[in-house]
């Protein structure tokens, strides 16, 4: 039997990227997978990629900065899948900019986005997990959140906060047997958050990695599927780091 047969998940992002390779490999693995984002059309298709591979799915238009809309999404997924056993918060955005040149608005947008939506839909599911007493938070950070990086203070905020409300909700409801991790990946070029840099700008990455390549979404997926697994069961307010060796 696959491994996480019987599981639901939602992930967050999960029209394309590292969310959608996140989606499928929880698929291959046996979960019914429901996907959100704000494009209805792009979670759809990465719904029917799902369904093609034998799995359920769900998908649904959601700013996950609005509670109210999670909060459909989740009742949603129970009433039609059940659970949700897994939630991945992947979605994320960037609004890049030197510290003196960056309007309120992109602070706000990038910490409403990455931080508040990793809150609204973990508060979500905490009720249903914490009945089931069981359950798999996984939120994915980035190495910016652990080391900086100068141009996007705002970002940087966002996944270091992320580390700590993942740490302080491990603590919460680890007496629920609901585990809480962060995968924080390195540099996962030709996302629609990577499309757009330069070889040049790619190359100078590349000189911090020790494993001197980028990472792909599937290892990135790889890492999230352990943590939604049983085999992590012992495993929680842990940072695994997916990124060459970046941050070690
Ligand atoms: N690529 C990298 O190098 C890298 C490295 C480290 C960490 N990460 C993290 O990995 C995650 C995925 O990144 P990616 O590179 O795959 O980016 P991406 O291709 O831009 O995907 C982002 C996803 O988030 C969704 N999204 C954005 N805002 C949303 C909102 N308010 N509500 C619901 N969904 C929303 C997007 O769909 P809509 O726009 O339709 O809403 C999309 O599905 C992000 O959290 C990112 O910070 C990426």
């Amino acid at each position: 039997m696959a491994e996480l047969s019987g599981k639901i998940a939602i992930v967050t992002g999960g029209s394309r990227g590292i969310g959608r390779a996140i989606a499928l490999r929880l698929a291959a693995s046996g979960a019914d997978v429901a996907v959100c984002a704000r494009n209805a059309e792009a979670a759809a298709e990465t719904a029917t990629l799902v369904a093609q591979a034998g799995a359920r799915s769900l998908s649904r238009s959601v700013d996950v900065t609005d509670a109210e809309q999670v909060g459909d999404l989740v009742k949603e997924v129970s009433d039609q899948l059940g659970g949700p056993d897994i939630l991945v918060n992947n979605a994320g955005i960037t609004r890049d900019n030197l510290l003196m040149r960056m309007k309120e608005e992109d602070w706000d947008a990038v910490l409403e986005t990455n931080l508040k939506g990793a809150f609204t839909c973990s508060k979500a599911v905490a009720r249903p997990m914490m009945k089931a007493r069981s359950g798999r938070i996984i939120s994915i950070s980035s190495v910016v959140g652990i080391v900086g990086n100068a141009g996007q203070a705002n970002y940087a905020a966002s996944k270091a906060g992320l580390i700590g409300f993942s740490k302080s909700l491990a603590r919460e409801l680890a007496s629920r047997n609901i585990t809480v991790n962060v995968v924080a990946p390195g540099f996962v070029p030709d996302t629609g958050m990577t499309g757009d840099l330069t070889e040049a700008a790619v190359e100078g990455m590349m000189a911090n990695v020790p494993l001197s390549r980028p990472g792909t979404p599937e290892e990135v997926a790889d890492a999230v599927e352990f943590l939604a697994s049983d085999r992590s069961a012992y495993v929680t307010g842990q940072v695994l780091a997916v990124d060459g060796g970046m941050t070690m």
